[in-house]
């Protein structure tokens, strides 16, 4: 069976602000990740995907672009870029850099010309328009909760926004645009870097501007920008470009339905792999649902089958700690959810942290969060419930929970720093830290080590087919990965509590090597089988 590397090979997300800072001013940057590439060569990862690090006023931390061609200096400089590239490369690491091209910054040079005149050049590189009556153009609610269309006193017109006011977004219909951003990928490309993790992809075309909510199906109040056809001409052109540099692109494609999936990965998509959004599904109070979790992961394997591929995830920048989320807040429940999720078909990710189970930040009040909606999501839950609640309530979702510095050993500012951070330590750093968690061999760390080896040496778990096995109890995941010459079965209870389970005759019946468990000896599988809490394992023959 021909295999691309990426199938054996295993990411890692870097967000540059809490990684590590070189410089001691608070903020982690370019030359602190230099610094810890041997730590990454170390647990094993083949390549990084970088959060944004270009030019930005750090509206949305970098996601808002003011220039695609520059370093925000707080980060460092070209040439520190070049430096990571090159050392990355020497250690056989590949870098991904974010690609964001939704939106940019409004205080990007072209927005801030198209917004002088209407007769700038740069006029239509955005939307601008007005609706009746001086009214916005439609009726369309953005990610931000509010209108996507923000008035411009100066040329009496508005612009669409689908993000914050301050990132409003590209026109694609303009081929000037498409031109400029063209120019700006491959301007990467050519420096070296290995691909893009793309952000916001699936948005990049919306409806027409007189498609009314109440006329949009399914997901309701996105639907007017997500997948929107006409999409396609633009991602072939990107694709286009990608592959003359043969570069891994891993698309976030939020509202990309699982049945729409398969059109844009493998060899005929528009890119190597995308992230689906749809098992983030929380409860409103940030716990969430392991049994719609698994059923959707199912799902998703199983549309996804054949050439077509996914990136694996549990957590990123912009979603709360898996272990307070899904988990328990224990270690055995981020081991459990690490070996569910890592041994799917598609190529697993870690951000930052997850490898030794950091759990969500500990801030105490709402000045010491940084993301800009926490505040208002704060006040919306004051109007129906006690102050204490409330907070708890808007702290849950906060983005701010997985953006805390690393916690890299015991030292003041868990060795992020050597002054105060630009967002509060979870004080927990001193129990959980990289340098301890190395010295534990029982520790999240090394399960995730033994993981991504079984990743590489695998053949079945890089690119066997996926089938689920039913147990008996929804809250089990177990399911099988066969290649050609070999299988693994992966079984997980993903409860805080004891289970029963009955093993189907043609899994038990078969002569399995234990490869890994969270008992020593493993469970030997017979018919009737009761699992501890956070139980894995993983067969194989
Ligand atoms: C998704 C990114 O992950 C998030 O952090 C950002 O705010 C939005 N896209 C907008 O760029
Ligand atoms: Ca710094």
């Amino acid at each position: 069976m021909k295999q691309d590397w990426y199938q054996s090979a295993v990411g890692y997300e870097i967000y540059p602000r809490s990684f590590c800072d070189s410089n001691g001013d608070g903020i982690g940057d370019i030359k602190g990740i230099i610094s810890k590439l041997a730590y990454l060569k170390d647990l094993g990862i083949d390549f990084i995907w970088i959060t944004p690090m270009y030019a930005s006023p750090n509206v949305d931390n970098g996601y808002d672009i003011s220039d695609y061609y520059a370093i925000n200096p707080e980060y460092g400089t070209l040439e520190d870029v070049k430096d990571l590239i090159q050392q990355a490369h020497e250690m056989g690491i590949k870098v991904l850099f974010d690609l964001v091209v939704n939106h940019t910054s409004d205080q990007h040079p072209w927005f801030r010309d198209a917004k002088s005149s209407k007769t700038s050049p740069y006029r239509d590189f955005y939307h601008w328009k007005k609706g009746k009556d001086n009214r916005p153009p439609n009726d369309w609610i953005g990610f931000s909760g509010l209108s996507t269309w923000t008035y411009d006193a100066l040329t009496d017109e508005y612009y669409f926004h689908l993000f914050d006011q301050k990132q409003p977004d590209l026109n694609w219909k303009n081929p000037k645009l498409r031109q400029a951003i063209y120019d700006m990928i491959r301007f990467w490309l050519e420096l070296g870097i290995d691909g893009f993790r793309i952000d916001a992809i699936s948005h990049i075309q919306k409806a027409d501007w007189d498609v009314k909510l109440q006329d949009s199906k399914g997901d309701g109040a996105y639907q007017p920008f997500m997948n929107v056809s006409g999409i396609e001409a633009y991602l072939s052109d990107m694709k286009a470009i990608y592959e003359e540099y043969d570069a891994l692109t891993v698309g976030e494609a939020s509202g990309v339905s699982s049945q729409e999936a398969p059109k844009w990965t493998g060899r005929n998509g528009y890119m190597t792999m995308l992230f689906e959004w749809e098992h983030n599904y929380r409860f409103e109070t940030g716990k969430g649902d392991v049994v719609k979790f698994i059923e959707i992961l199912d799902r998703w394997q199983v549309d996804m089958q054949e050439q077509r591929w996914l990136g694996l995830y549990l957590e990123n920048h912009d979603l709360p700690r898996i272990i307070d989320t899904f988990g328990d807040g224990s270690d055995s429940s981020a081991k459990a959810f690490a070996v569910a999720y890592f041994c799917l078909r598609g190529t697993p990710f870690i951000y930052q942290g997850q490898e030794i189970g950091m759990t969500n930040g500990d801030f105490k009040t709402l000045e010491e969060f940084n993301e800009p909606k926490m505040k208002r999501r704060y006040e919306s839950y004051r109007q129906l419930l006690a102050d204490k609640e409330a907070f708890e309530r808007a702290k849950a979702w906060s983005k701010d929970n997985a953006r805390t510095p690393m916690q890299w050993d015991a030292s003041c500012y868990a060795g992020f720093s050597t002054v105060k951070p630009w967002l509060r330590v979870n004080s927990q750093y001193r129990e959980k830290n990289i340098a301890l968690a190395q010295k534990d061999e029982q520790s999240v760390f090394y399960l995730y080590k033994n993981l991504i080896n079984l990743r590489h040496h695998s053949q079945a778990i890089a690119v066997g087919n996926y089938q689920r096995i039913l147990v008996g109890h929804e809250a089990v995941f177990v399911y099988q990965r066969q290649s050609q010459t070999e299988s693994c079965l992966i079984l997980v209870n993903l409860t805080a509590e004891k289970v029963s389970i009955s093993m189907p005759k043609v899994i038990r019946d078969k002569n399995w090597r234990l490869v890994l468990s969270s008992e020593k000896e493993g469970l030997k599988l017979k018919k009737s089988l009761s699992l501890p809490a956070y139980f894995y394992a993983v067969y194989q023959i």
